[in-house]
């Protein structure tokens, strides 16, 4: 008997303290802030989700909110756990670049029974009822930025050609990547189909040119192989590359076999995110271009959807039909990408601030 009293004042002890350490964190923690938010961003290697999410947080900070924000090295199962601790932690609301888009149904089961609205950040989550809203660029349009890019340079509309093209892709687990290659397709396929584009490698499905986690290395290596399989007596005209990082991996192998020089110009490289090390790579006449996604209007963007929700009013959206999760259509904000080569680039990045001429130069 003695034993069971016990055991229940434990219990309501043990419930007592968990429910004040959430209350720290949490909810009650609107009384000195704002709301509390949870961050969950893919990656610290790449540069642009440290200036997404550093960017929110300043902003909500500023704002009088607190911030959770967590990165998880691109490991699926550290973004889970850390998902997991922020919805424990009592967040307001969750904001999340997924990793793998697939691989979050289970966890926000838990968001979803705690009442903790989600924003898919950037990269929508899938097979989920559970995601409210998704801001990203016009991802579709992104792609098509690049295939023009390629379509105008090589003079294709005007029937030039045949040139010789290799296509990369982005992960298969993000489903931007989808909507990239599927926009520059738009562009390029009728001319591969009559001719004016070749794809030597034979390799133009997505499944074939997908790059797993945007992986500039792995890039790097399937360069590597279609130029020593197929290029030996053959010049490499223009290469569709989704991603920063992917173009300069593709660059060092195209150097790696006399590309860069005069007799031996590189290809037409296309690329995305504006990296700094890409616009340099623009400057010095290497990568040929990039769209750029301001990562500052996708953070201001981010935080009103999340004071809407906080204040139980509507989100602003501006698409509610390209986004199917697979289980709904998620309504969405979409800005705008701007395709950045030598030509423009000091006006869009400099001129906006983004980058100062110094980085650029350094
Ligand atoms: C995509 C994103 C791109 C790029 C890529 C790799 O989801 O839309 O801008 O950052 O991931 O990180």
């Amino acid at each position: 008997m003695k034993k069971k009293l016990f055991l229940m004042v434990i219990a309501v002890l043990l419930f007592a303290l968990t429910g004040c350490s959430s209350a720290g964190g949490g909810k009650t923690s609107g009384k000195e802030s704002k709301g509390f938010v949870g961050i969950a961003m893919p990656t610290k290697s790449a540069e642009r989700w440290i200036q997404d999410g550093g960017n929110m947080k300043k902003i909500l900070e500023e704002k009088g909110y607190k911030v959770d924000l967590q990165y998880a090295e691109d490991v699926v199962e550290n973004q889970i756990s850390q998902i997991e601790n922020m919805i424990t932690k009592g967040v307001d609301v969750l904001v999340i670049a997924s990793i793998d888009g697939k691989s979050l149904t289970n966890v926000l089961e838990g968001a979803k029974a705690q009442n903790i609205p989600v924003i898919s950040y950037d990269r929508l989550i899938m097979d989920t009822d559970h995601v409210n809203y998704y801001v990203t660029f016009d991802n579709y349009k992104v792609g098509q930025l690049q295939g023009k890019y390629i379509e105008e340079k090589l003079g294709l509309k005007e029937g030039k050609g045949p040139y010789n093209i290799e296509l990369f892709a982005g992960s298969p687990d993000d489903n931007n990547a989808y909507f990239f290659f599927d926009g520059a397709m738009s562009i390029l396929k009728p001319y591969m189909d009559k001719g004016q584009l070749i794809v030597q490698s034979g390799q133009t499905k997505f499944e074939q040119v997908a790059t797993l986690r945007w992986d500039g290395s792995l890039a790097q290596s399937r360069m590597d192989n279609i130029l020593s399989a197929h290029y030996t007596d053959k010049r490499l005209d223009a290469v569709l590359s989704p991603y920063d990082p992917i173009s300069l991996g593709v660059i060092s192998s195209l150097k790696g076999v006399g590309y860069g020089t005069k007799d031996k110009p590189l290809p037409l490289i296309t690329g995305q995110d504006a990296d700094l090390a890409s616009i340099k790579s623009i400057v010095a006449g290497e990568q040929t271009q990039t769209i750029f996604k301001d990562t500052r209007k996708l953070a201001e963007k981010a935080v009103e959807m999340i004071e809407a929700l906080l204040s139980g009013k509507e989100p602003e959206v501006n698409d509610t039909k390209s986004y199917d999760n697979g289980v709904k259509v998620v309504p969405a904000y979409l800005l705008e990408p701007v395709s950045v080569d030598i030509t423009n680039y000091k006006e869009v990045l400099i001129d906006s601030g983004y980058y100062t001429e110094e980085q650029i130069k350094n």
